[in-house]
C-alpha cells in the first residue's frame, strides 16, 4: 500500500468530465482545492487488502454461501462520535449477527454503515420553515443541521472533519472487535438478556435456547475456537461526495489498482445511479466491492447495464444490488430483475434494504417507518428468491443501538404518539435496539423456513 500516495491523476478522476448529481455548491473553490490537497496526503482509513478480503466474503454471499448484515445510521453525525454510541451500535449489530449465523448456518458478513456515512442525497435542494427557505441539510460532511443561513452554507473544511471522525470511529470499532469485547459467548449473553427482558422475548426463547445448547455442547467437547474471540467487521458508506472519495482513492502498490480507502465497501445511492454520470464512472474505476441501490423504477435492462459497467469480468463479490422497492412493490418488481441478471451469467449479491421504500410522514410531521412494512419487504424479498431458486443474500438496515423512538411498531411497540419522545436522527428514522433485535430474530425464522 502506498501510504502517502497521491490519487492517480487520471484514472481516479475521470468522473470529473461527467455530470455529478447531489454535489454541494461550495462558495469558495480555492478553499475546496486546498482541502482536497490535504485529504490526498492523509493516510488511508482502510487497507486495499482488507477491501479484497471483503470482496472475497461478498463472493460467498453472491454464491449463496454467506449472508450479509449491513447496518447503521442513516446519517452519522460529528457530535455522535462517542464511545457509547459506537459501542451500542456495534453491540446491536453483533447480536443480530450471532442470531443470523445460527439460523442461516452460514457465515454472516458484518458490515457497518459506519465510519464515513456522513453525506446525504436529498429529494429537494431547499427546506422551508415558517416561510423561511434555506438550502437543505446534506449531512455533517457538507453543512450544519441547524436551520440558520450560516449553518447551511457548504463548508469544505467539513470534509476533513469527516475524515477525522471516520478515523476515530474506525479505531474504536477495530479495538472493540478484536480486543475481546465481541467474544461470541458475551454476545450470546446479551441476546439472552434481550429475550428475557423484551416484551416479545418469549417468542425467541426457543431459538436462544438452541444457540445456548450449541455453545455448551462445543465447550463440553473442549473446543474453544479463536473465531469466537474476535469478529471480522467492515466499514461502508454511500460514495456521494466525489471530491472526498477521489481524494481518498489510491493506487495499491501490490496490484497497481485503484482503491477507495475511505471505507471497505461503498455504494451508489438511488439518486446518483445514472448510468452515464459521474458516480457510476467513479465506481467503475475502483477495486472495492461496490453496491448500487435499486429503487422500484429500475428496469432489468438498467440492471444488466450496471453489471456491464461495474462488473465486466462477472466476478462474484464485486457487485451487490441493494434493492429498496417498498413492501408493496417488491414482489412485483424484483422477480424480473433477478431472473434476467441471473440468466446473463452475472454473479451479483442480492441484498434487501427494507427501509428506504417504506418511509412516510406521520401526522405529527415526523418522518417514520412501520416495523411491519420493514418486515414485510424482507419477507417479500425472501419469497421472490425462494420462488426463483436464488439466494436472498442479506439485509441492509438503518439502525442505532440506542432506545430512540423513530420507527413505529416492533415487539416493544412504539406508537405514532411516542415519536417525539426520542426522535434523534439527523436524517431517516432508524430501528432502535429492540426493533433491530426483533428484526434479526424474525429474519432468522424466515431464513430457516426458506
Ligand atoms: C440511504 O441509504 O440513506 C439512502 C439515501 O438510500 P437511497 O439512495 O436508497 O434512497
Ligand atoms: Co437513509
Amino acid at each position: 500500500m502506498t501510504v502517502n500516495a497521491k490519487t492517480s491523476p487520471s484514472a481516479g478522476n475521470t468522473w470529473r468530465d461527467l455530470p455529478a448529481a447531489q454535489q454541494p455548491e461550495y462558495p469558495d473553490a480555492e478553499a475546496l482545492r486546498a482541502v482536497i490537497a490535504d485529504l490526498e496526503a492523509y493516510p488511508p482509513l482502510v487497507f486495499a487488502g482488507e477491501c479484497d478480503q471483503l470482496r472475497a466474503r461478498m463472493a460467498a454471499v453472491a454464491k449463496g454461501e454467506a449472508f450479509l448484515l449491513q447496518g447503521g445510521d442513516c446519517a452519522e453525525a460529528f457530535d455522535a462520535v462517542s464511545a457509547d454510541h459506537i459501542r451500542n451500535k456495534l453491540k446491536t449489530l453483533l447480536q443480530m449477527g450471532a442470531v443470523l449465523t445460527y439460523a442461516a448456518s452460514v457465515p454472516v458478513v458484518k458490515v457497518g454503515r459506519i465510519a464515513g456515512q456522513y453525506s446525504k442525497p436529498r429529494s429537494k435542494p431547499t427546506e422551508t420553515r415558517d416561510g423561511v427557505t434555506l438550502p437543505v441539510y446534506r449531512g455533517d460532511s457538507v453543512n450544519g443541521f441547524d436551520f440558520t443561513e450560516a449553518s447551511r452554507i457548504p463548508d469544505p473544511e467539513r470534509l476533513k472533519r469527516m475524515y477525522h471522525a471516520s478515523a476515530s470511529t474506525l479505531n474504536l470499532v477495530r479495538a472493540f472487535t478484536t480486543g475481546g469485547y465481541a467474544d461470541l459467548r458475551q454476545v450470546h449473553a446479551w441476546n439472552q438478556d434481550f429475550v428475557r427482558t423484551s416484551p416479545s422475548g418469549q417468542r425467541y426463547e426457543q431459538l436462544a435456547r438452541e444457540i445456548d445448547n450449541a455453545l455448551h455442547f462445543m465447550r463440553a467437547c473442549g473446543t474453544d475456537p479463536e473465531e469466537f474471540k474476535t469478529v471480522e467487521f467492515f466499514s461502508s458508506h454511500e460514495a456521494l461526495l466525489l471530491d472526498y472519495e477521489s481524494a481518498l482513492t489510491r493506487v495499491d502498490s501490490r496490484t497497481g489498482k485503484l482503491y477507495d480507502v475511505s471505507g471497505h465497501m461503498v455504494w451508489i445511492g438511488e439518486r446518483t445511479r445514472q448510468l452515464d454520470h459521474a458516480h457510476i464512472e467513479f465506481a467503475s474505476k475502483i477495486r472495492n466491492p461496490v453496491g448500487i441501490k435499486l429503487g422500484p423504477t429500475t428496469t432489468a435492462e438498467e440492471a444488466l447495464r450496471y453489471v456491464d459497467r461495474l462488473d465486466p469480468e462477472r466476478e462474484p463479490g464485486r457487485l451487490t444490488f441493494i434493492v429498496r422497492m417498498g413492501a408493496g412493490k417488491i414482489r412485483d418488481r424484483l422477480p424480473e430483475l433477478v431472473e434476467k441478471v441471473t440468466a446473463s451469467g452475472a454473479a451479483v449479491a442480492w441484498v434487501t434494504d427494507p427501509m428506504h421504500g417504506n418511509t412516510f410522514e406521520a401526522a405529527s410531521g415526523h418522518k417514520t417507518r412501520r416495523f411491519d412494512d420493514v418486515l414485510d419487504e424482507v419477507k417479500g424479498f425472501f419469497e421472490v428468491h425462494k420462488a426463483l431458486g436464488t439466494h436472498p443474500g442479506g439485509i441492509h438496515v438503518e439502525l442505532t443501538g440506542d432506545d430512540v423512538t423513530e420507527c413505529v411498531g416492533g415487539g416493544d411497540e412504539i406508537f405514532v404518539d411516542d415519536l417525539h419522545q426520542r426522535y434523534e436522527t439527523a436524517c431517516d428514522p432508524r430501528l432502535n435496539r429492540s426493533q433491530s433485535l426483533d428484526l434479526a430474530f424474525l429474519v432468522a425464522e424466515m431464513y430457516r423456513d426458506q
